[in-house]
Order: C-alpha cells, then sequence, then structure tokens
C-alpha cells in the first residue's frame, strides 16, 4: 500500500518510528513532514496528506500530533477525506468496517509508539463492509457545506 504520514513537532519521534514500520511491513511511505522538532502548525501536515489522498498519488493517509483531534479536525475538511481519530484497535477496524475511514489519526501525548502499532496493523488490512454504510457516506460527500435539516 502507498502510505502518507505526517506529524506536527509533538509527534516527530512517533512519525519516524511509525514510518520505519511500515517499510518494513512492505509498504511505501510518503513522509510529508515535519521533519524537525522546531514548533510547527498541524494543519499543514494535514493538508498535504489529504491533498495526497486527493490526488490518488497514495491509498490511506496516517496523522499524528500530540492528541489526534487538531489533526483529525483539519483532515475533514478536505472532500473524500474520512479521517479517524482511533485509540483503540477496536475503533480502528470499525473505523474501516462502517466509515470506510482512510486518514488514521493518533495521538503521541497520548498514546505509546507500540499501542500505535497494534491500532495501525489492524486498521491497514481491514474492509470495508459498504450495503448500509455506503448510503451514510454518501450523504456526507453530498453534504459538503453542512447545510443539515433540523
Ligand atoms: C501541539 O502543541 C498540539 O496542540 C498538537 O500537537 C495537537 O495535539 C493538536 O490537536
Amino acid at each position: 500500500m502507498n502510505i502518507a504520514i505526517g506529524s506536527d513537532h509533538a509527534a516527530l519521534e512517533a512519525k519516524t518510528e511509525i514510518a520505519k514500520f511500515l517499510k518494513l511491513a512492505g509498504h511505501t511511505v510518503v513522509d510529508e513532514g515535519t521533519y524537525t522538532s522546531e514548533s510547527t502548525d498541524y494543519p499543514d501536515y494535514a493538508a498535504q496528506v489529504s491533498r495526497a489522498l486527493q490526488k490518488g498519488s497514495v491509498d490511506r493517509g496516517i496523522l499524528i500530533c500530540g492528541t489526534g483531534i487538531g489533526m483529525s479536525i483539519a483532515a475533514n475538511r478536505f472532500s473524500g477525506v474520512r479521517a479517524a481519530l482511533c485509540f483503540t484497535k477496536d475503533l480502528a477496524i470499525l473505523s474501516r468496517e462502517h466509515n470506510d475511514a482512510n486518514v488514521l489519526c493518533l495521538g503521541a501525548r497520548t498514546q505509546s509508539i507500540e499501542s500505535m502499532k497494534h491500532i495501525i496493523e489492524p486498521w491497514l488490512v481491514t474492509e470495508w463492509e459498504g450495503d448500509r454504510h455506503a448510503r451514510r457516506l454518501q450523504k456526507i460527500e453530498s453534504n459538503p457545506g453542512g447545510q443539515h435539516a433540523d
């Protein structure tokens, strides 16, 4: 699989370790930064990874910041991106089966690197179930302006 990975300064070490882990597992990793420990802004890396997905140059994205919250908020502003912040293996599996999540968000200040690996492994191999979930994703995708009836 081709996977784009991005982090801010808070997750630089985690990103480096996770990129190694993915390469060892046989994946092609596109590292979208950050590349130094200098303080930086997570939306910039969420945008890089999201645009790579939109272009189709990668199959999936992984975004790591301090909590994973900022990355998930930022990535979900991009059409076609379904970013899920997961802190358990079960959530990671459900984010694939039900939500067809194409970006996994993780928190370097809330999860160990080992626990990230346990979450990433099933997330990469779990298939989307489609069926009733397709209708729901279609509703999300066809309502990018967020104009919901009350
Ligand atoms: C950076 O200090 C921190 O705010 C960021 O990594 C992230 O946790 C935001 O959601």
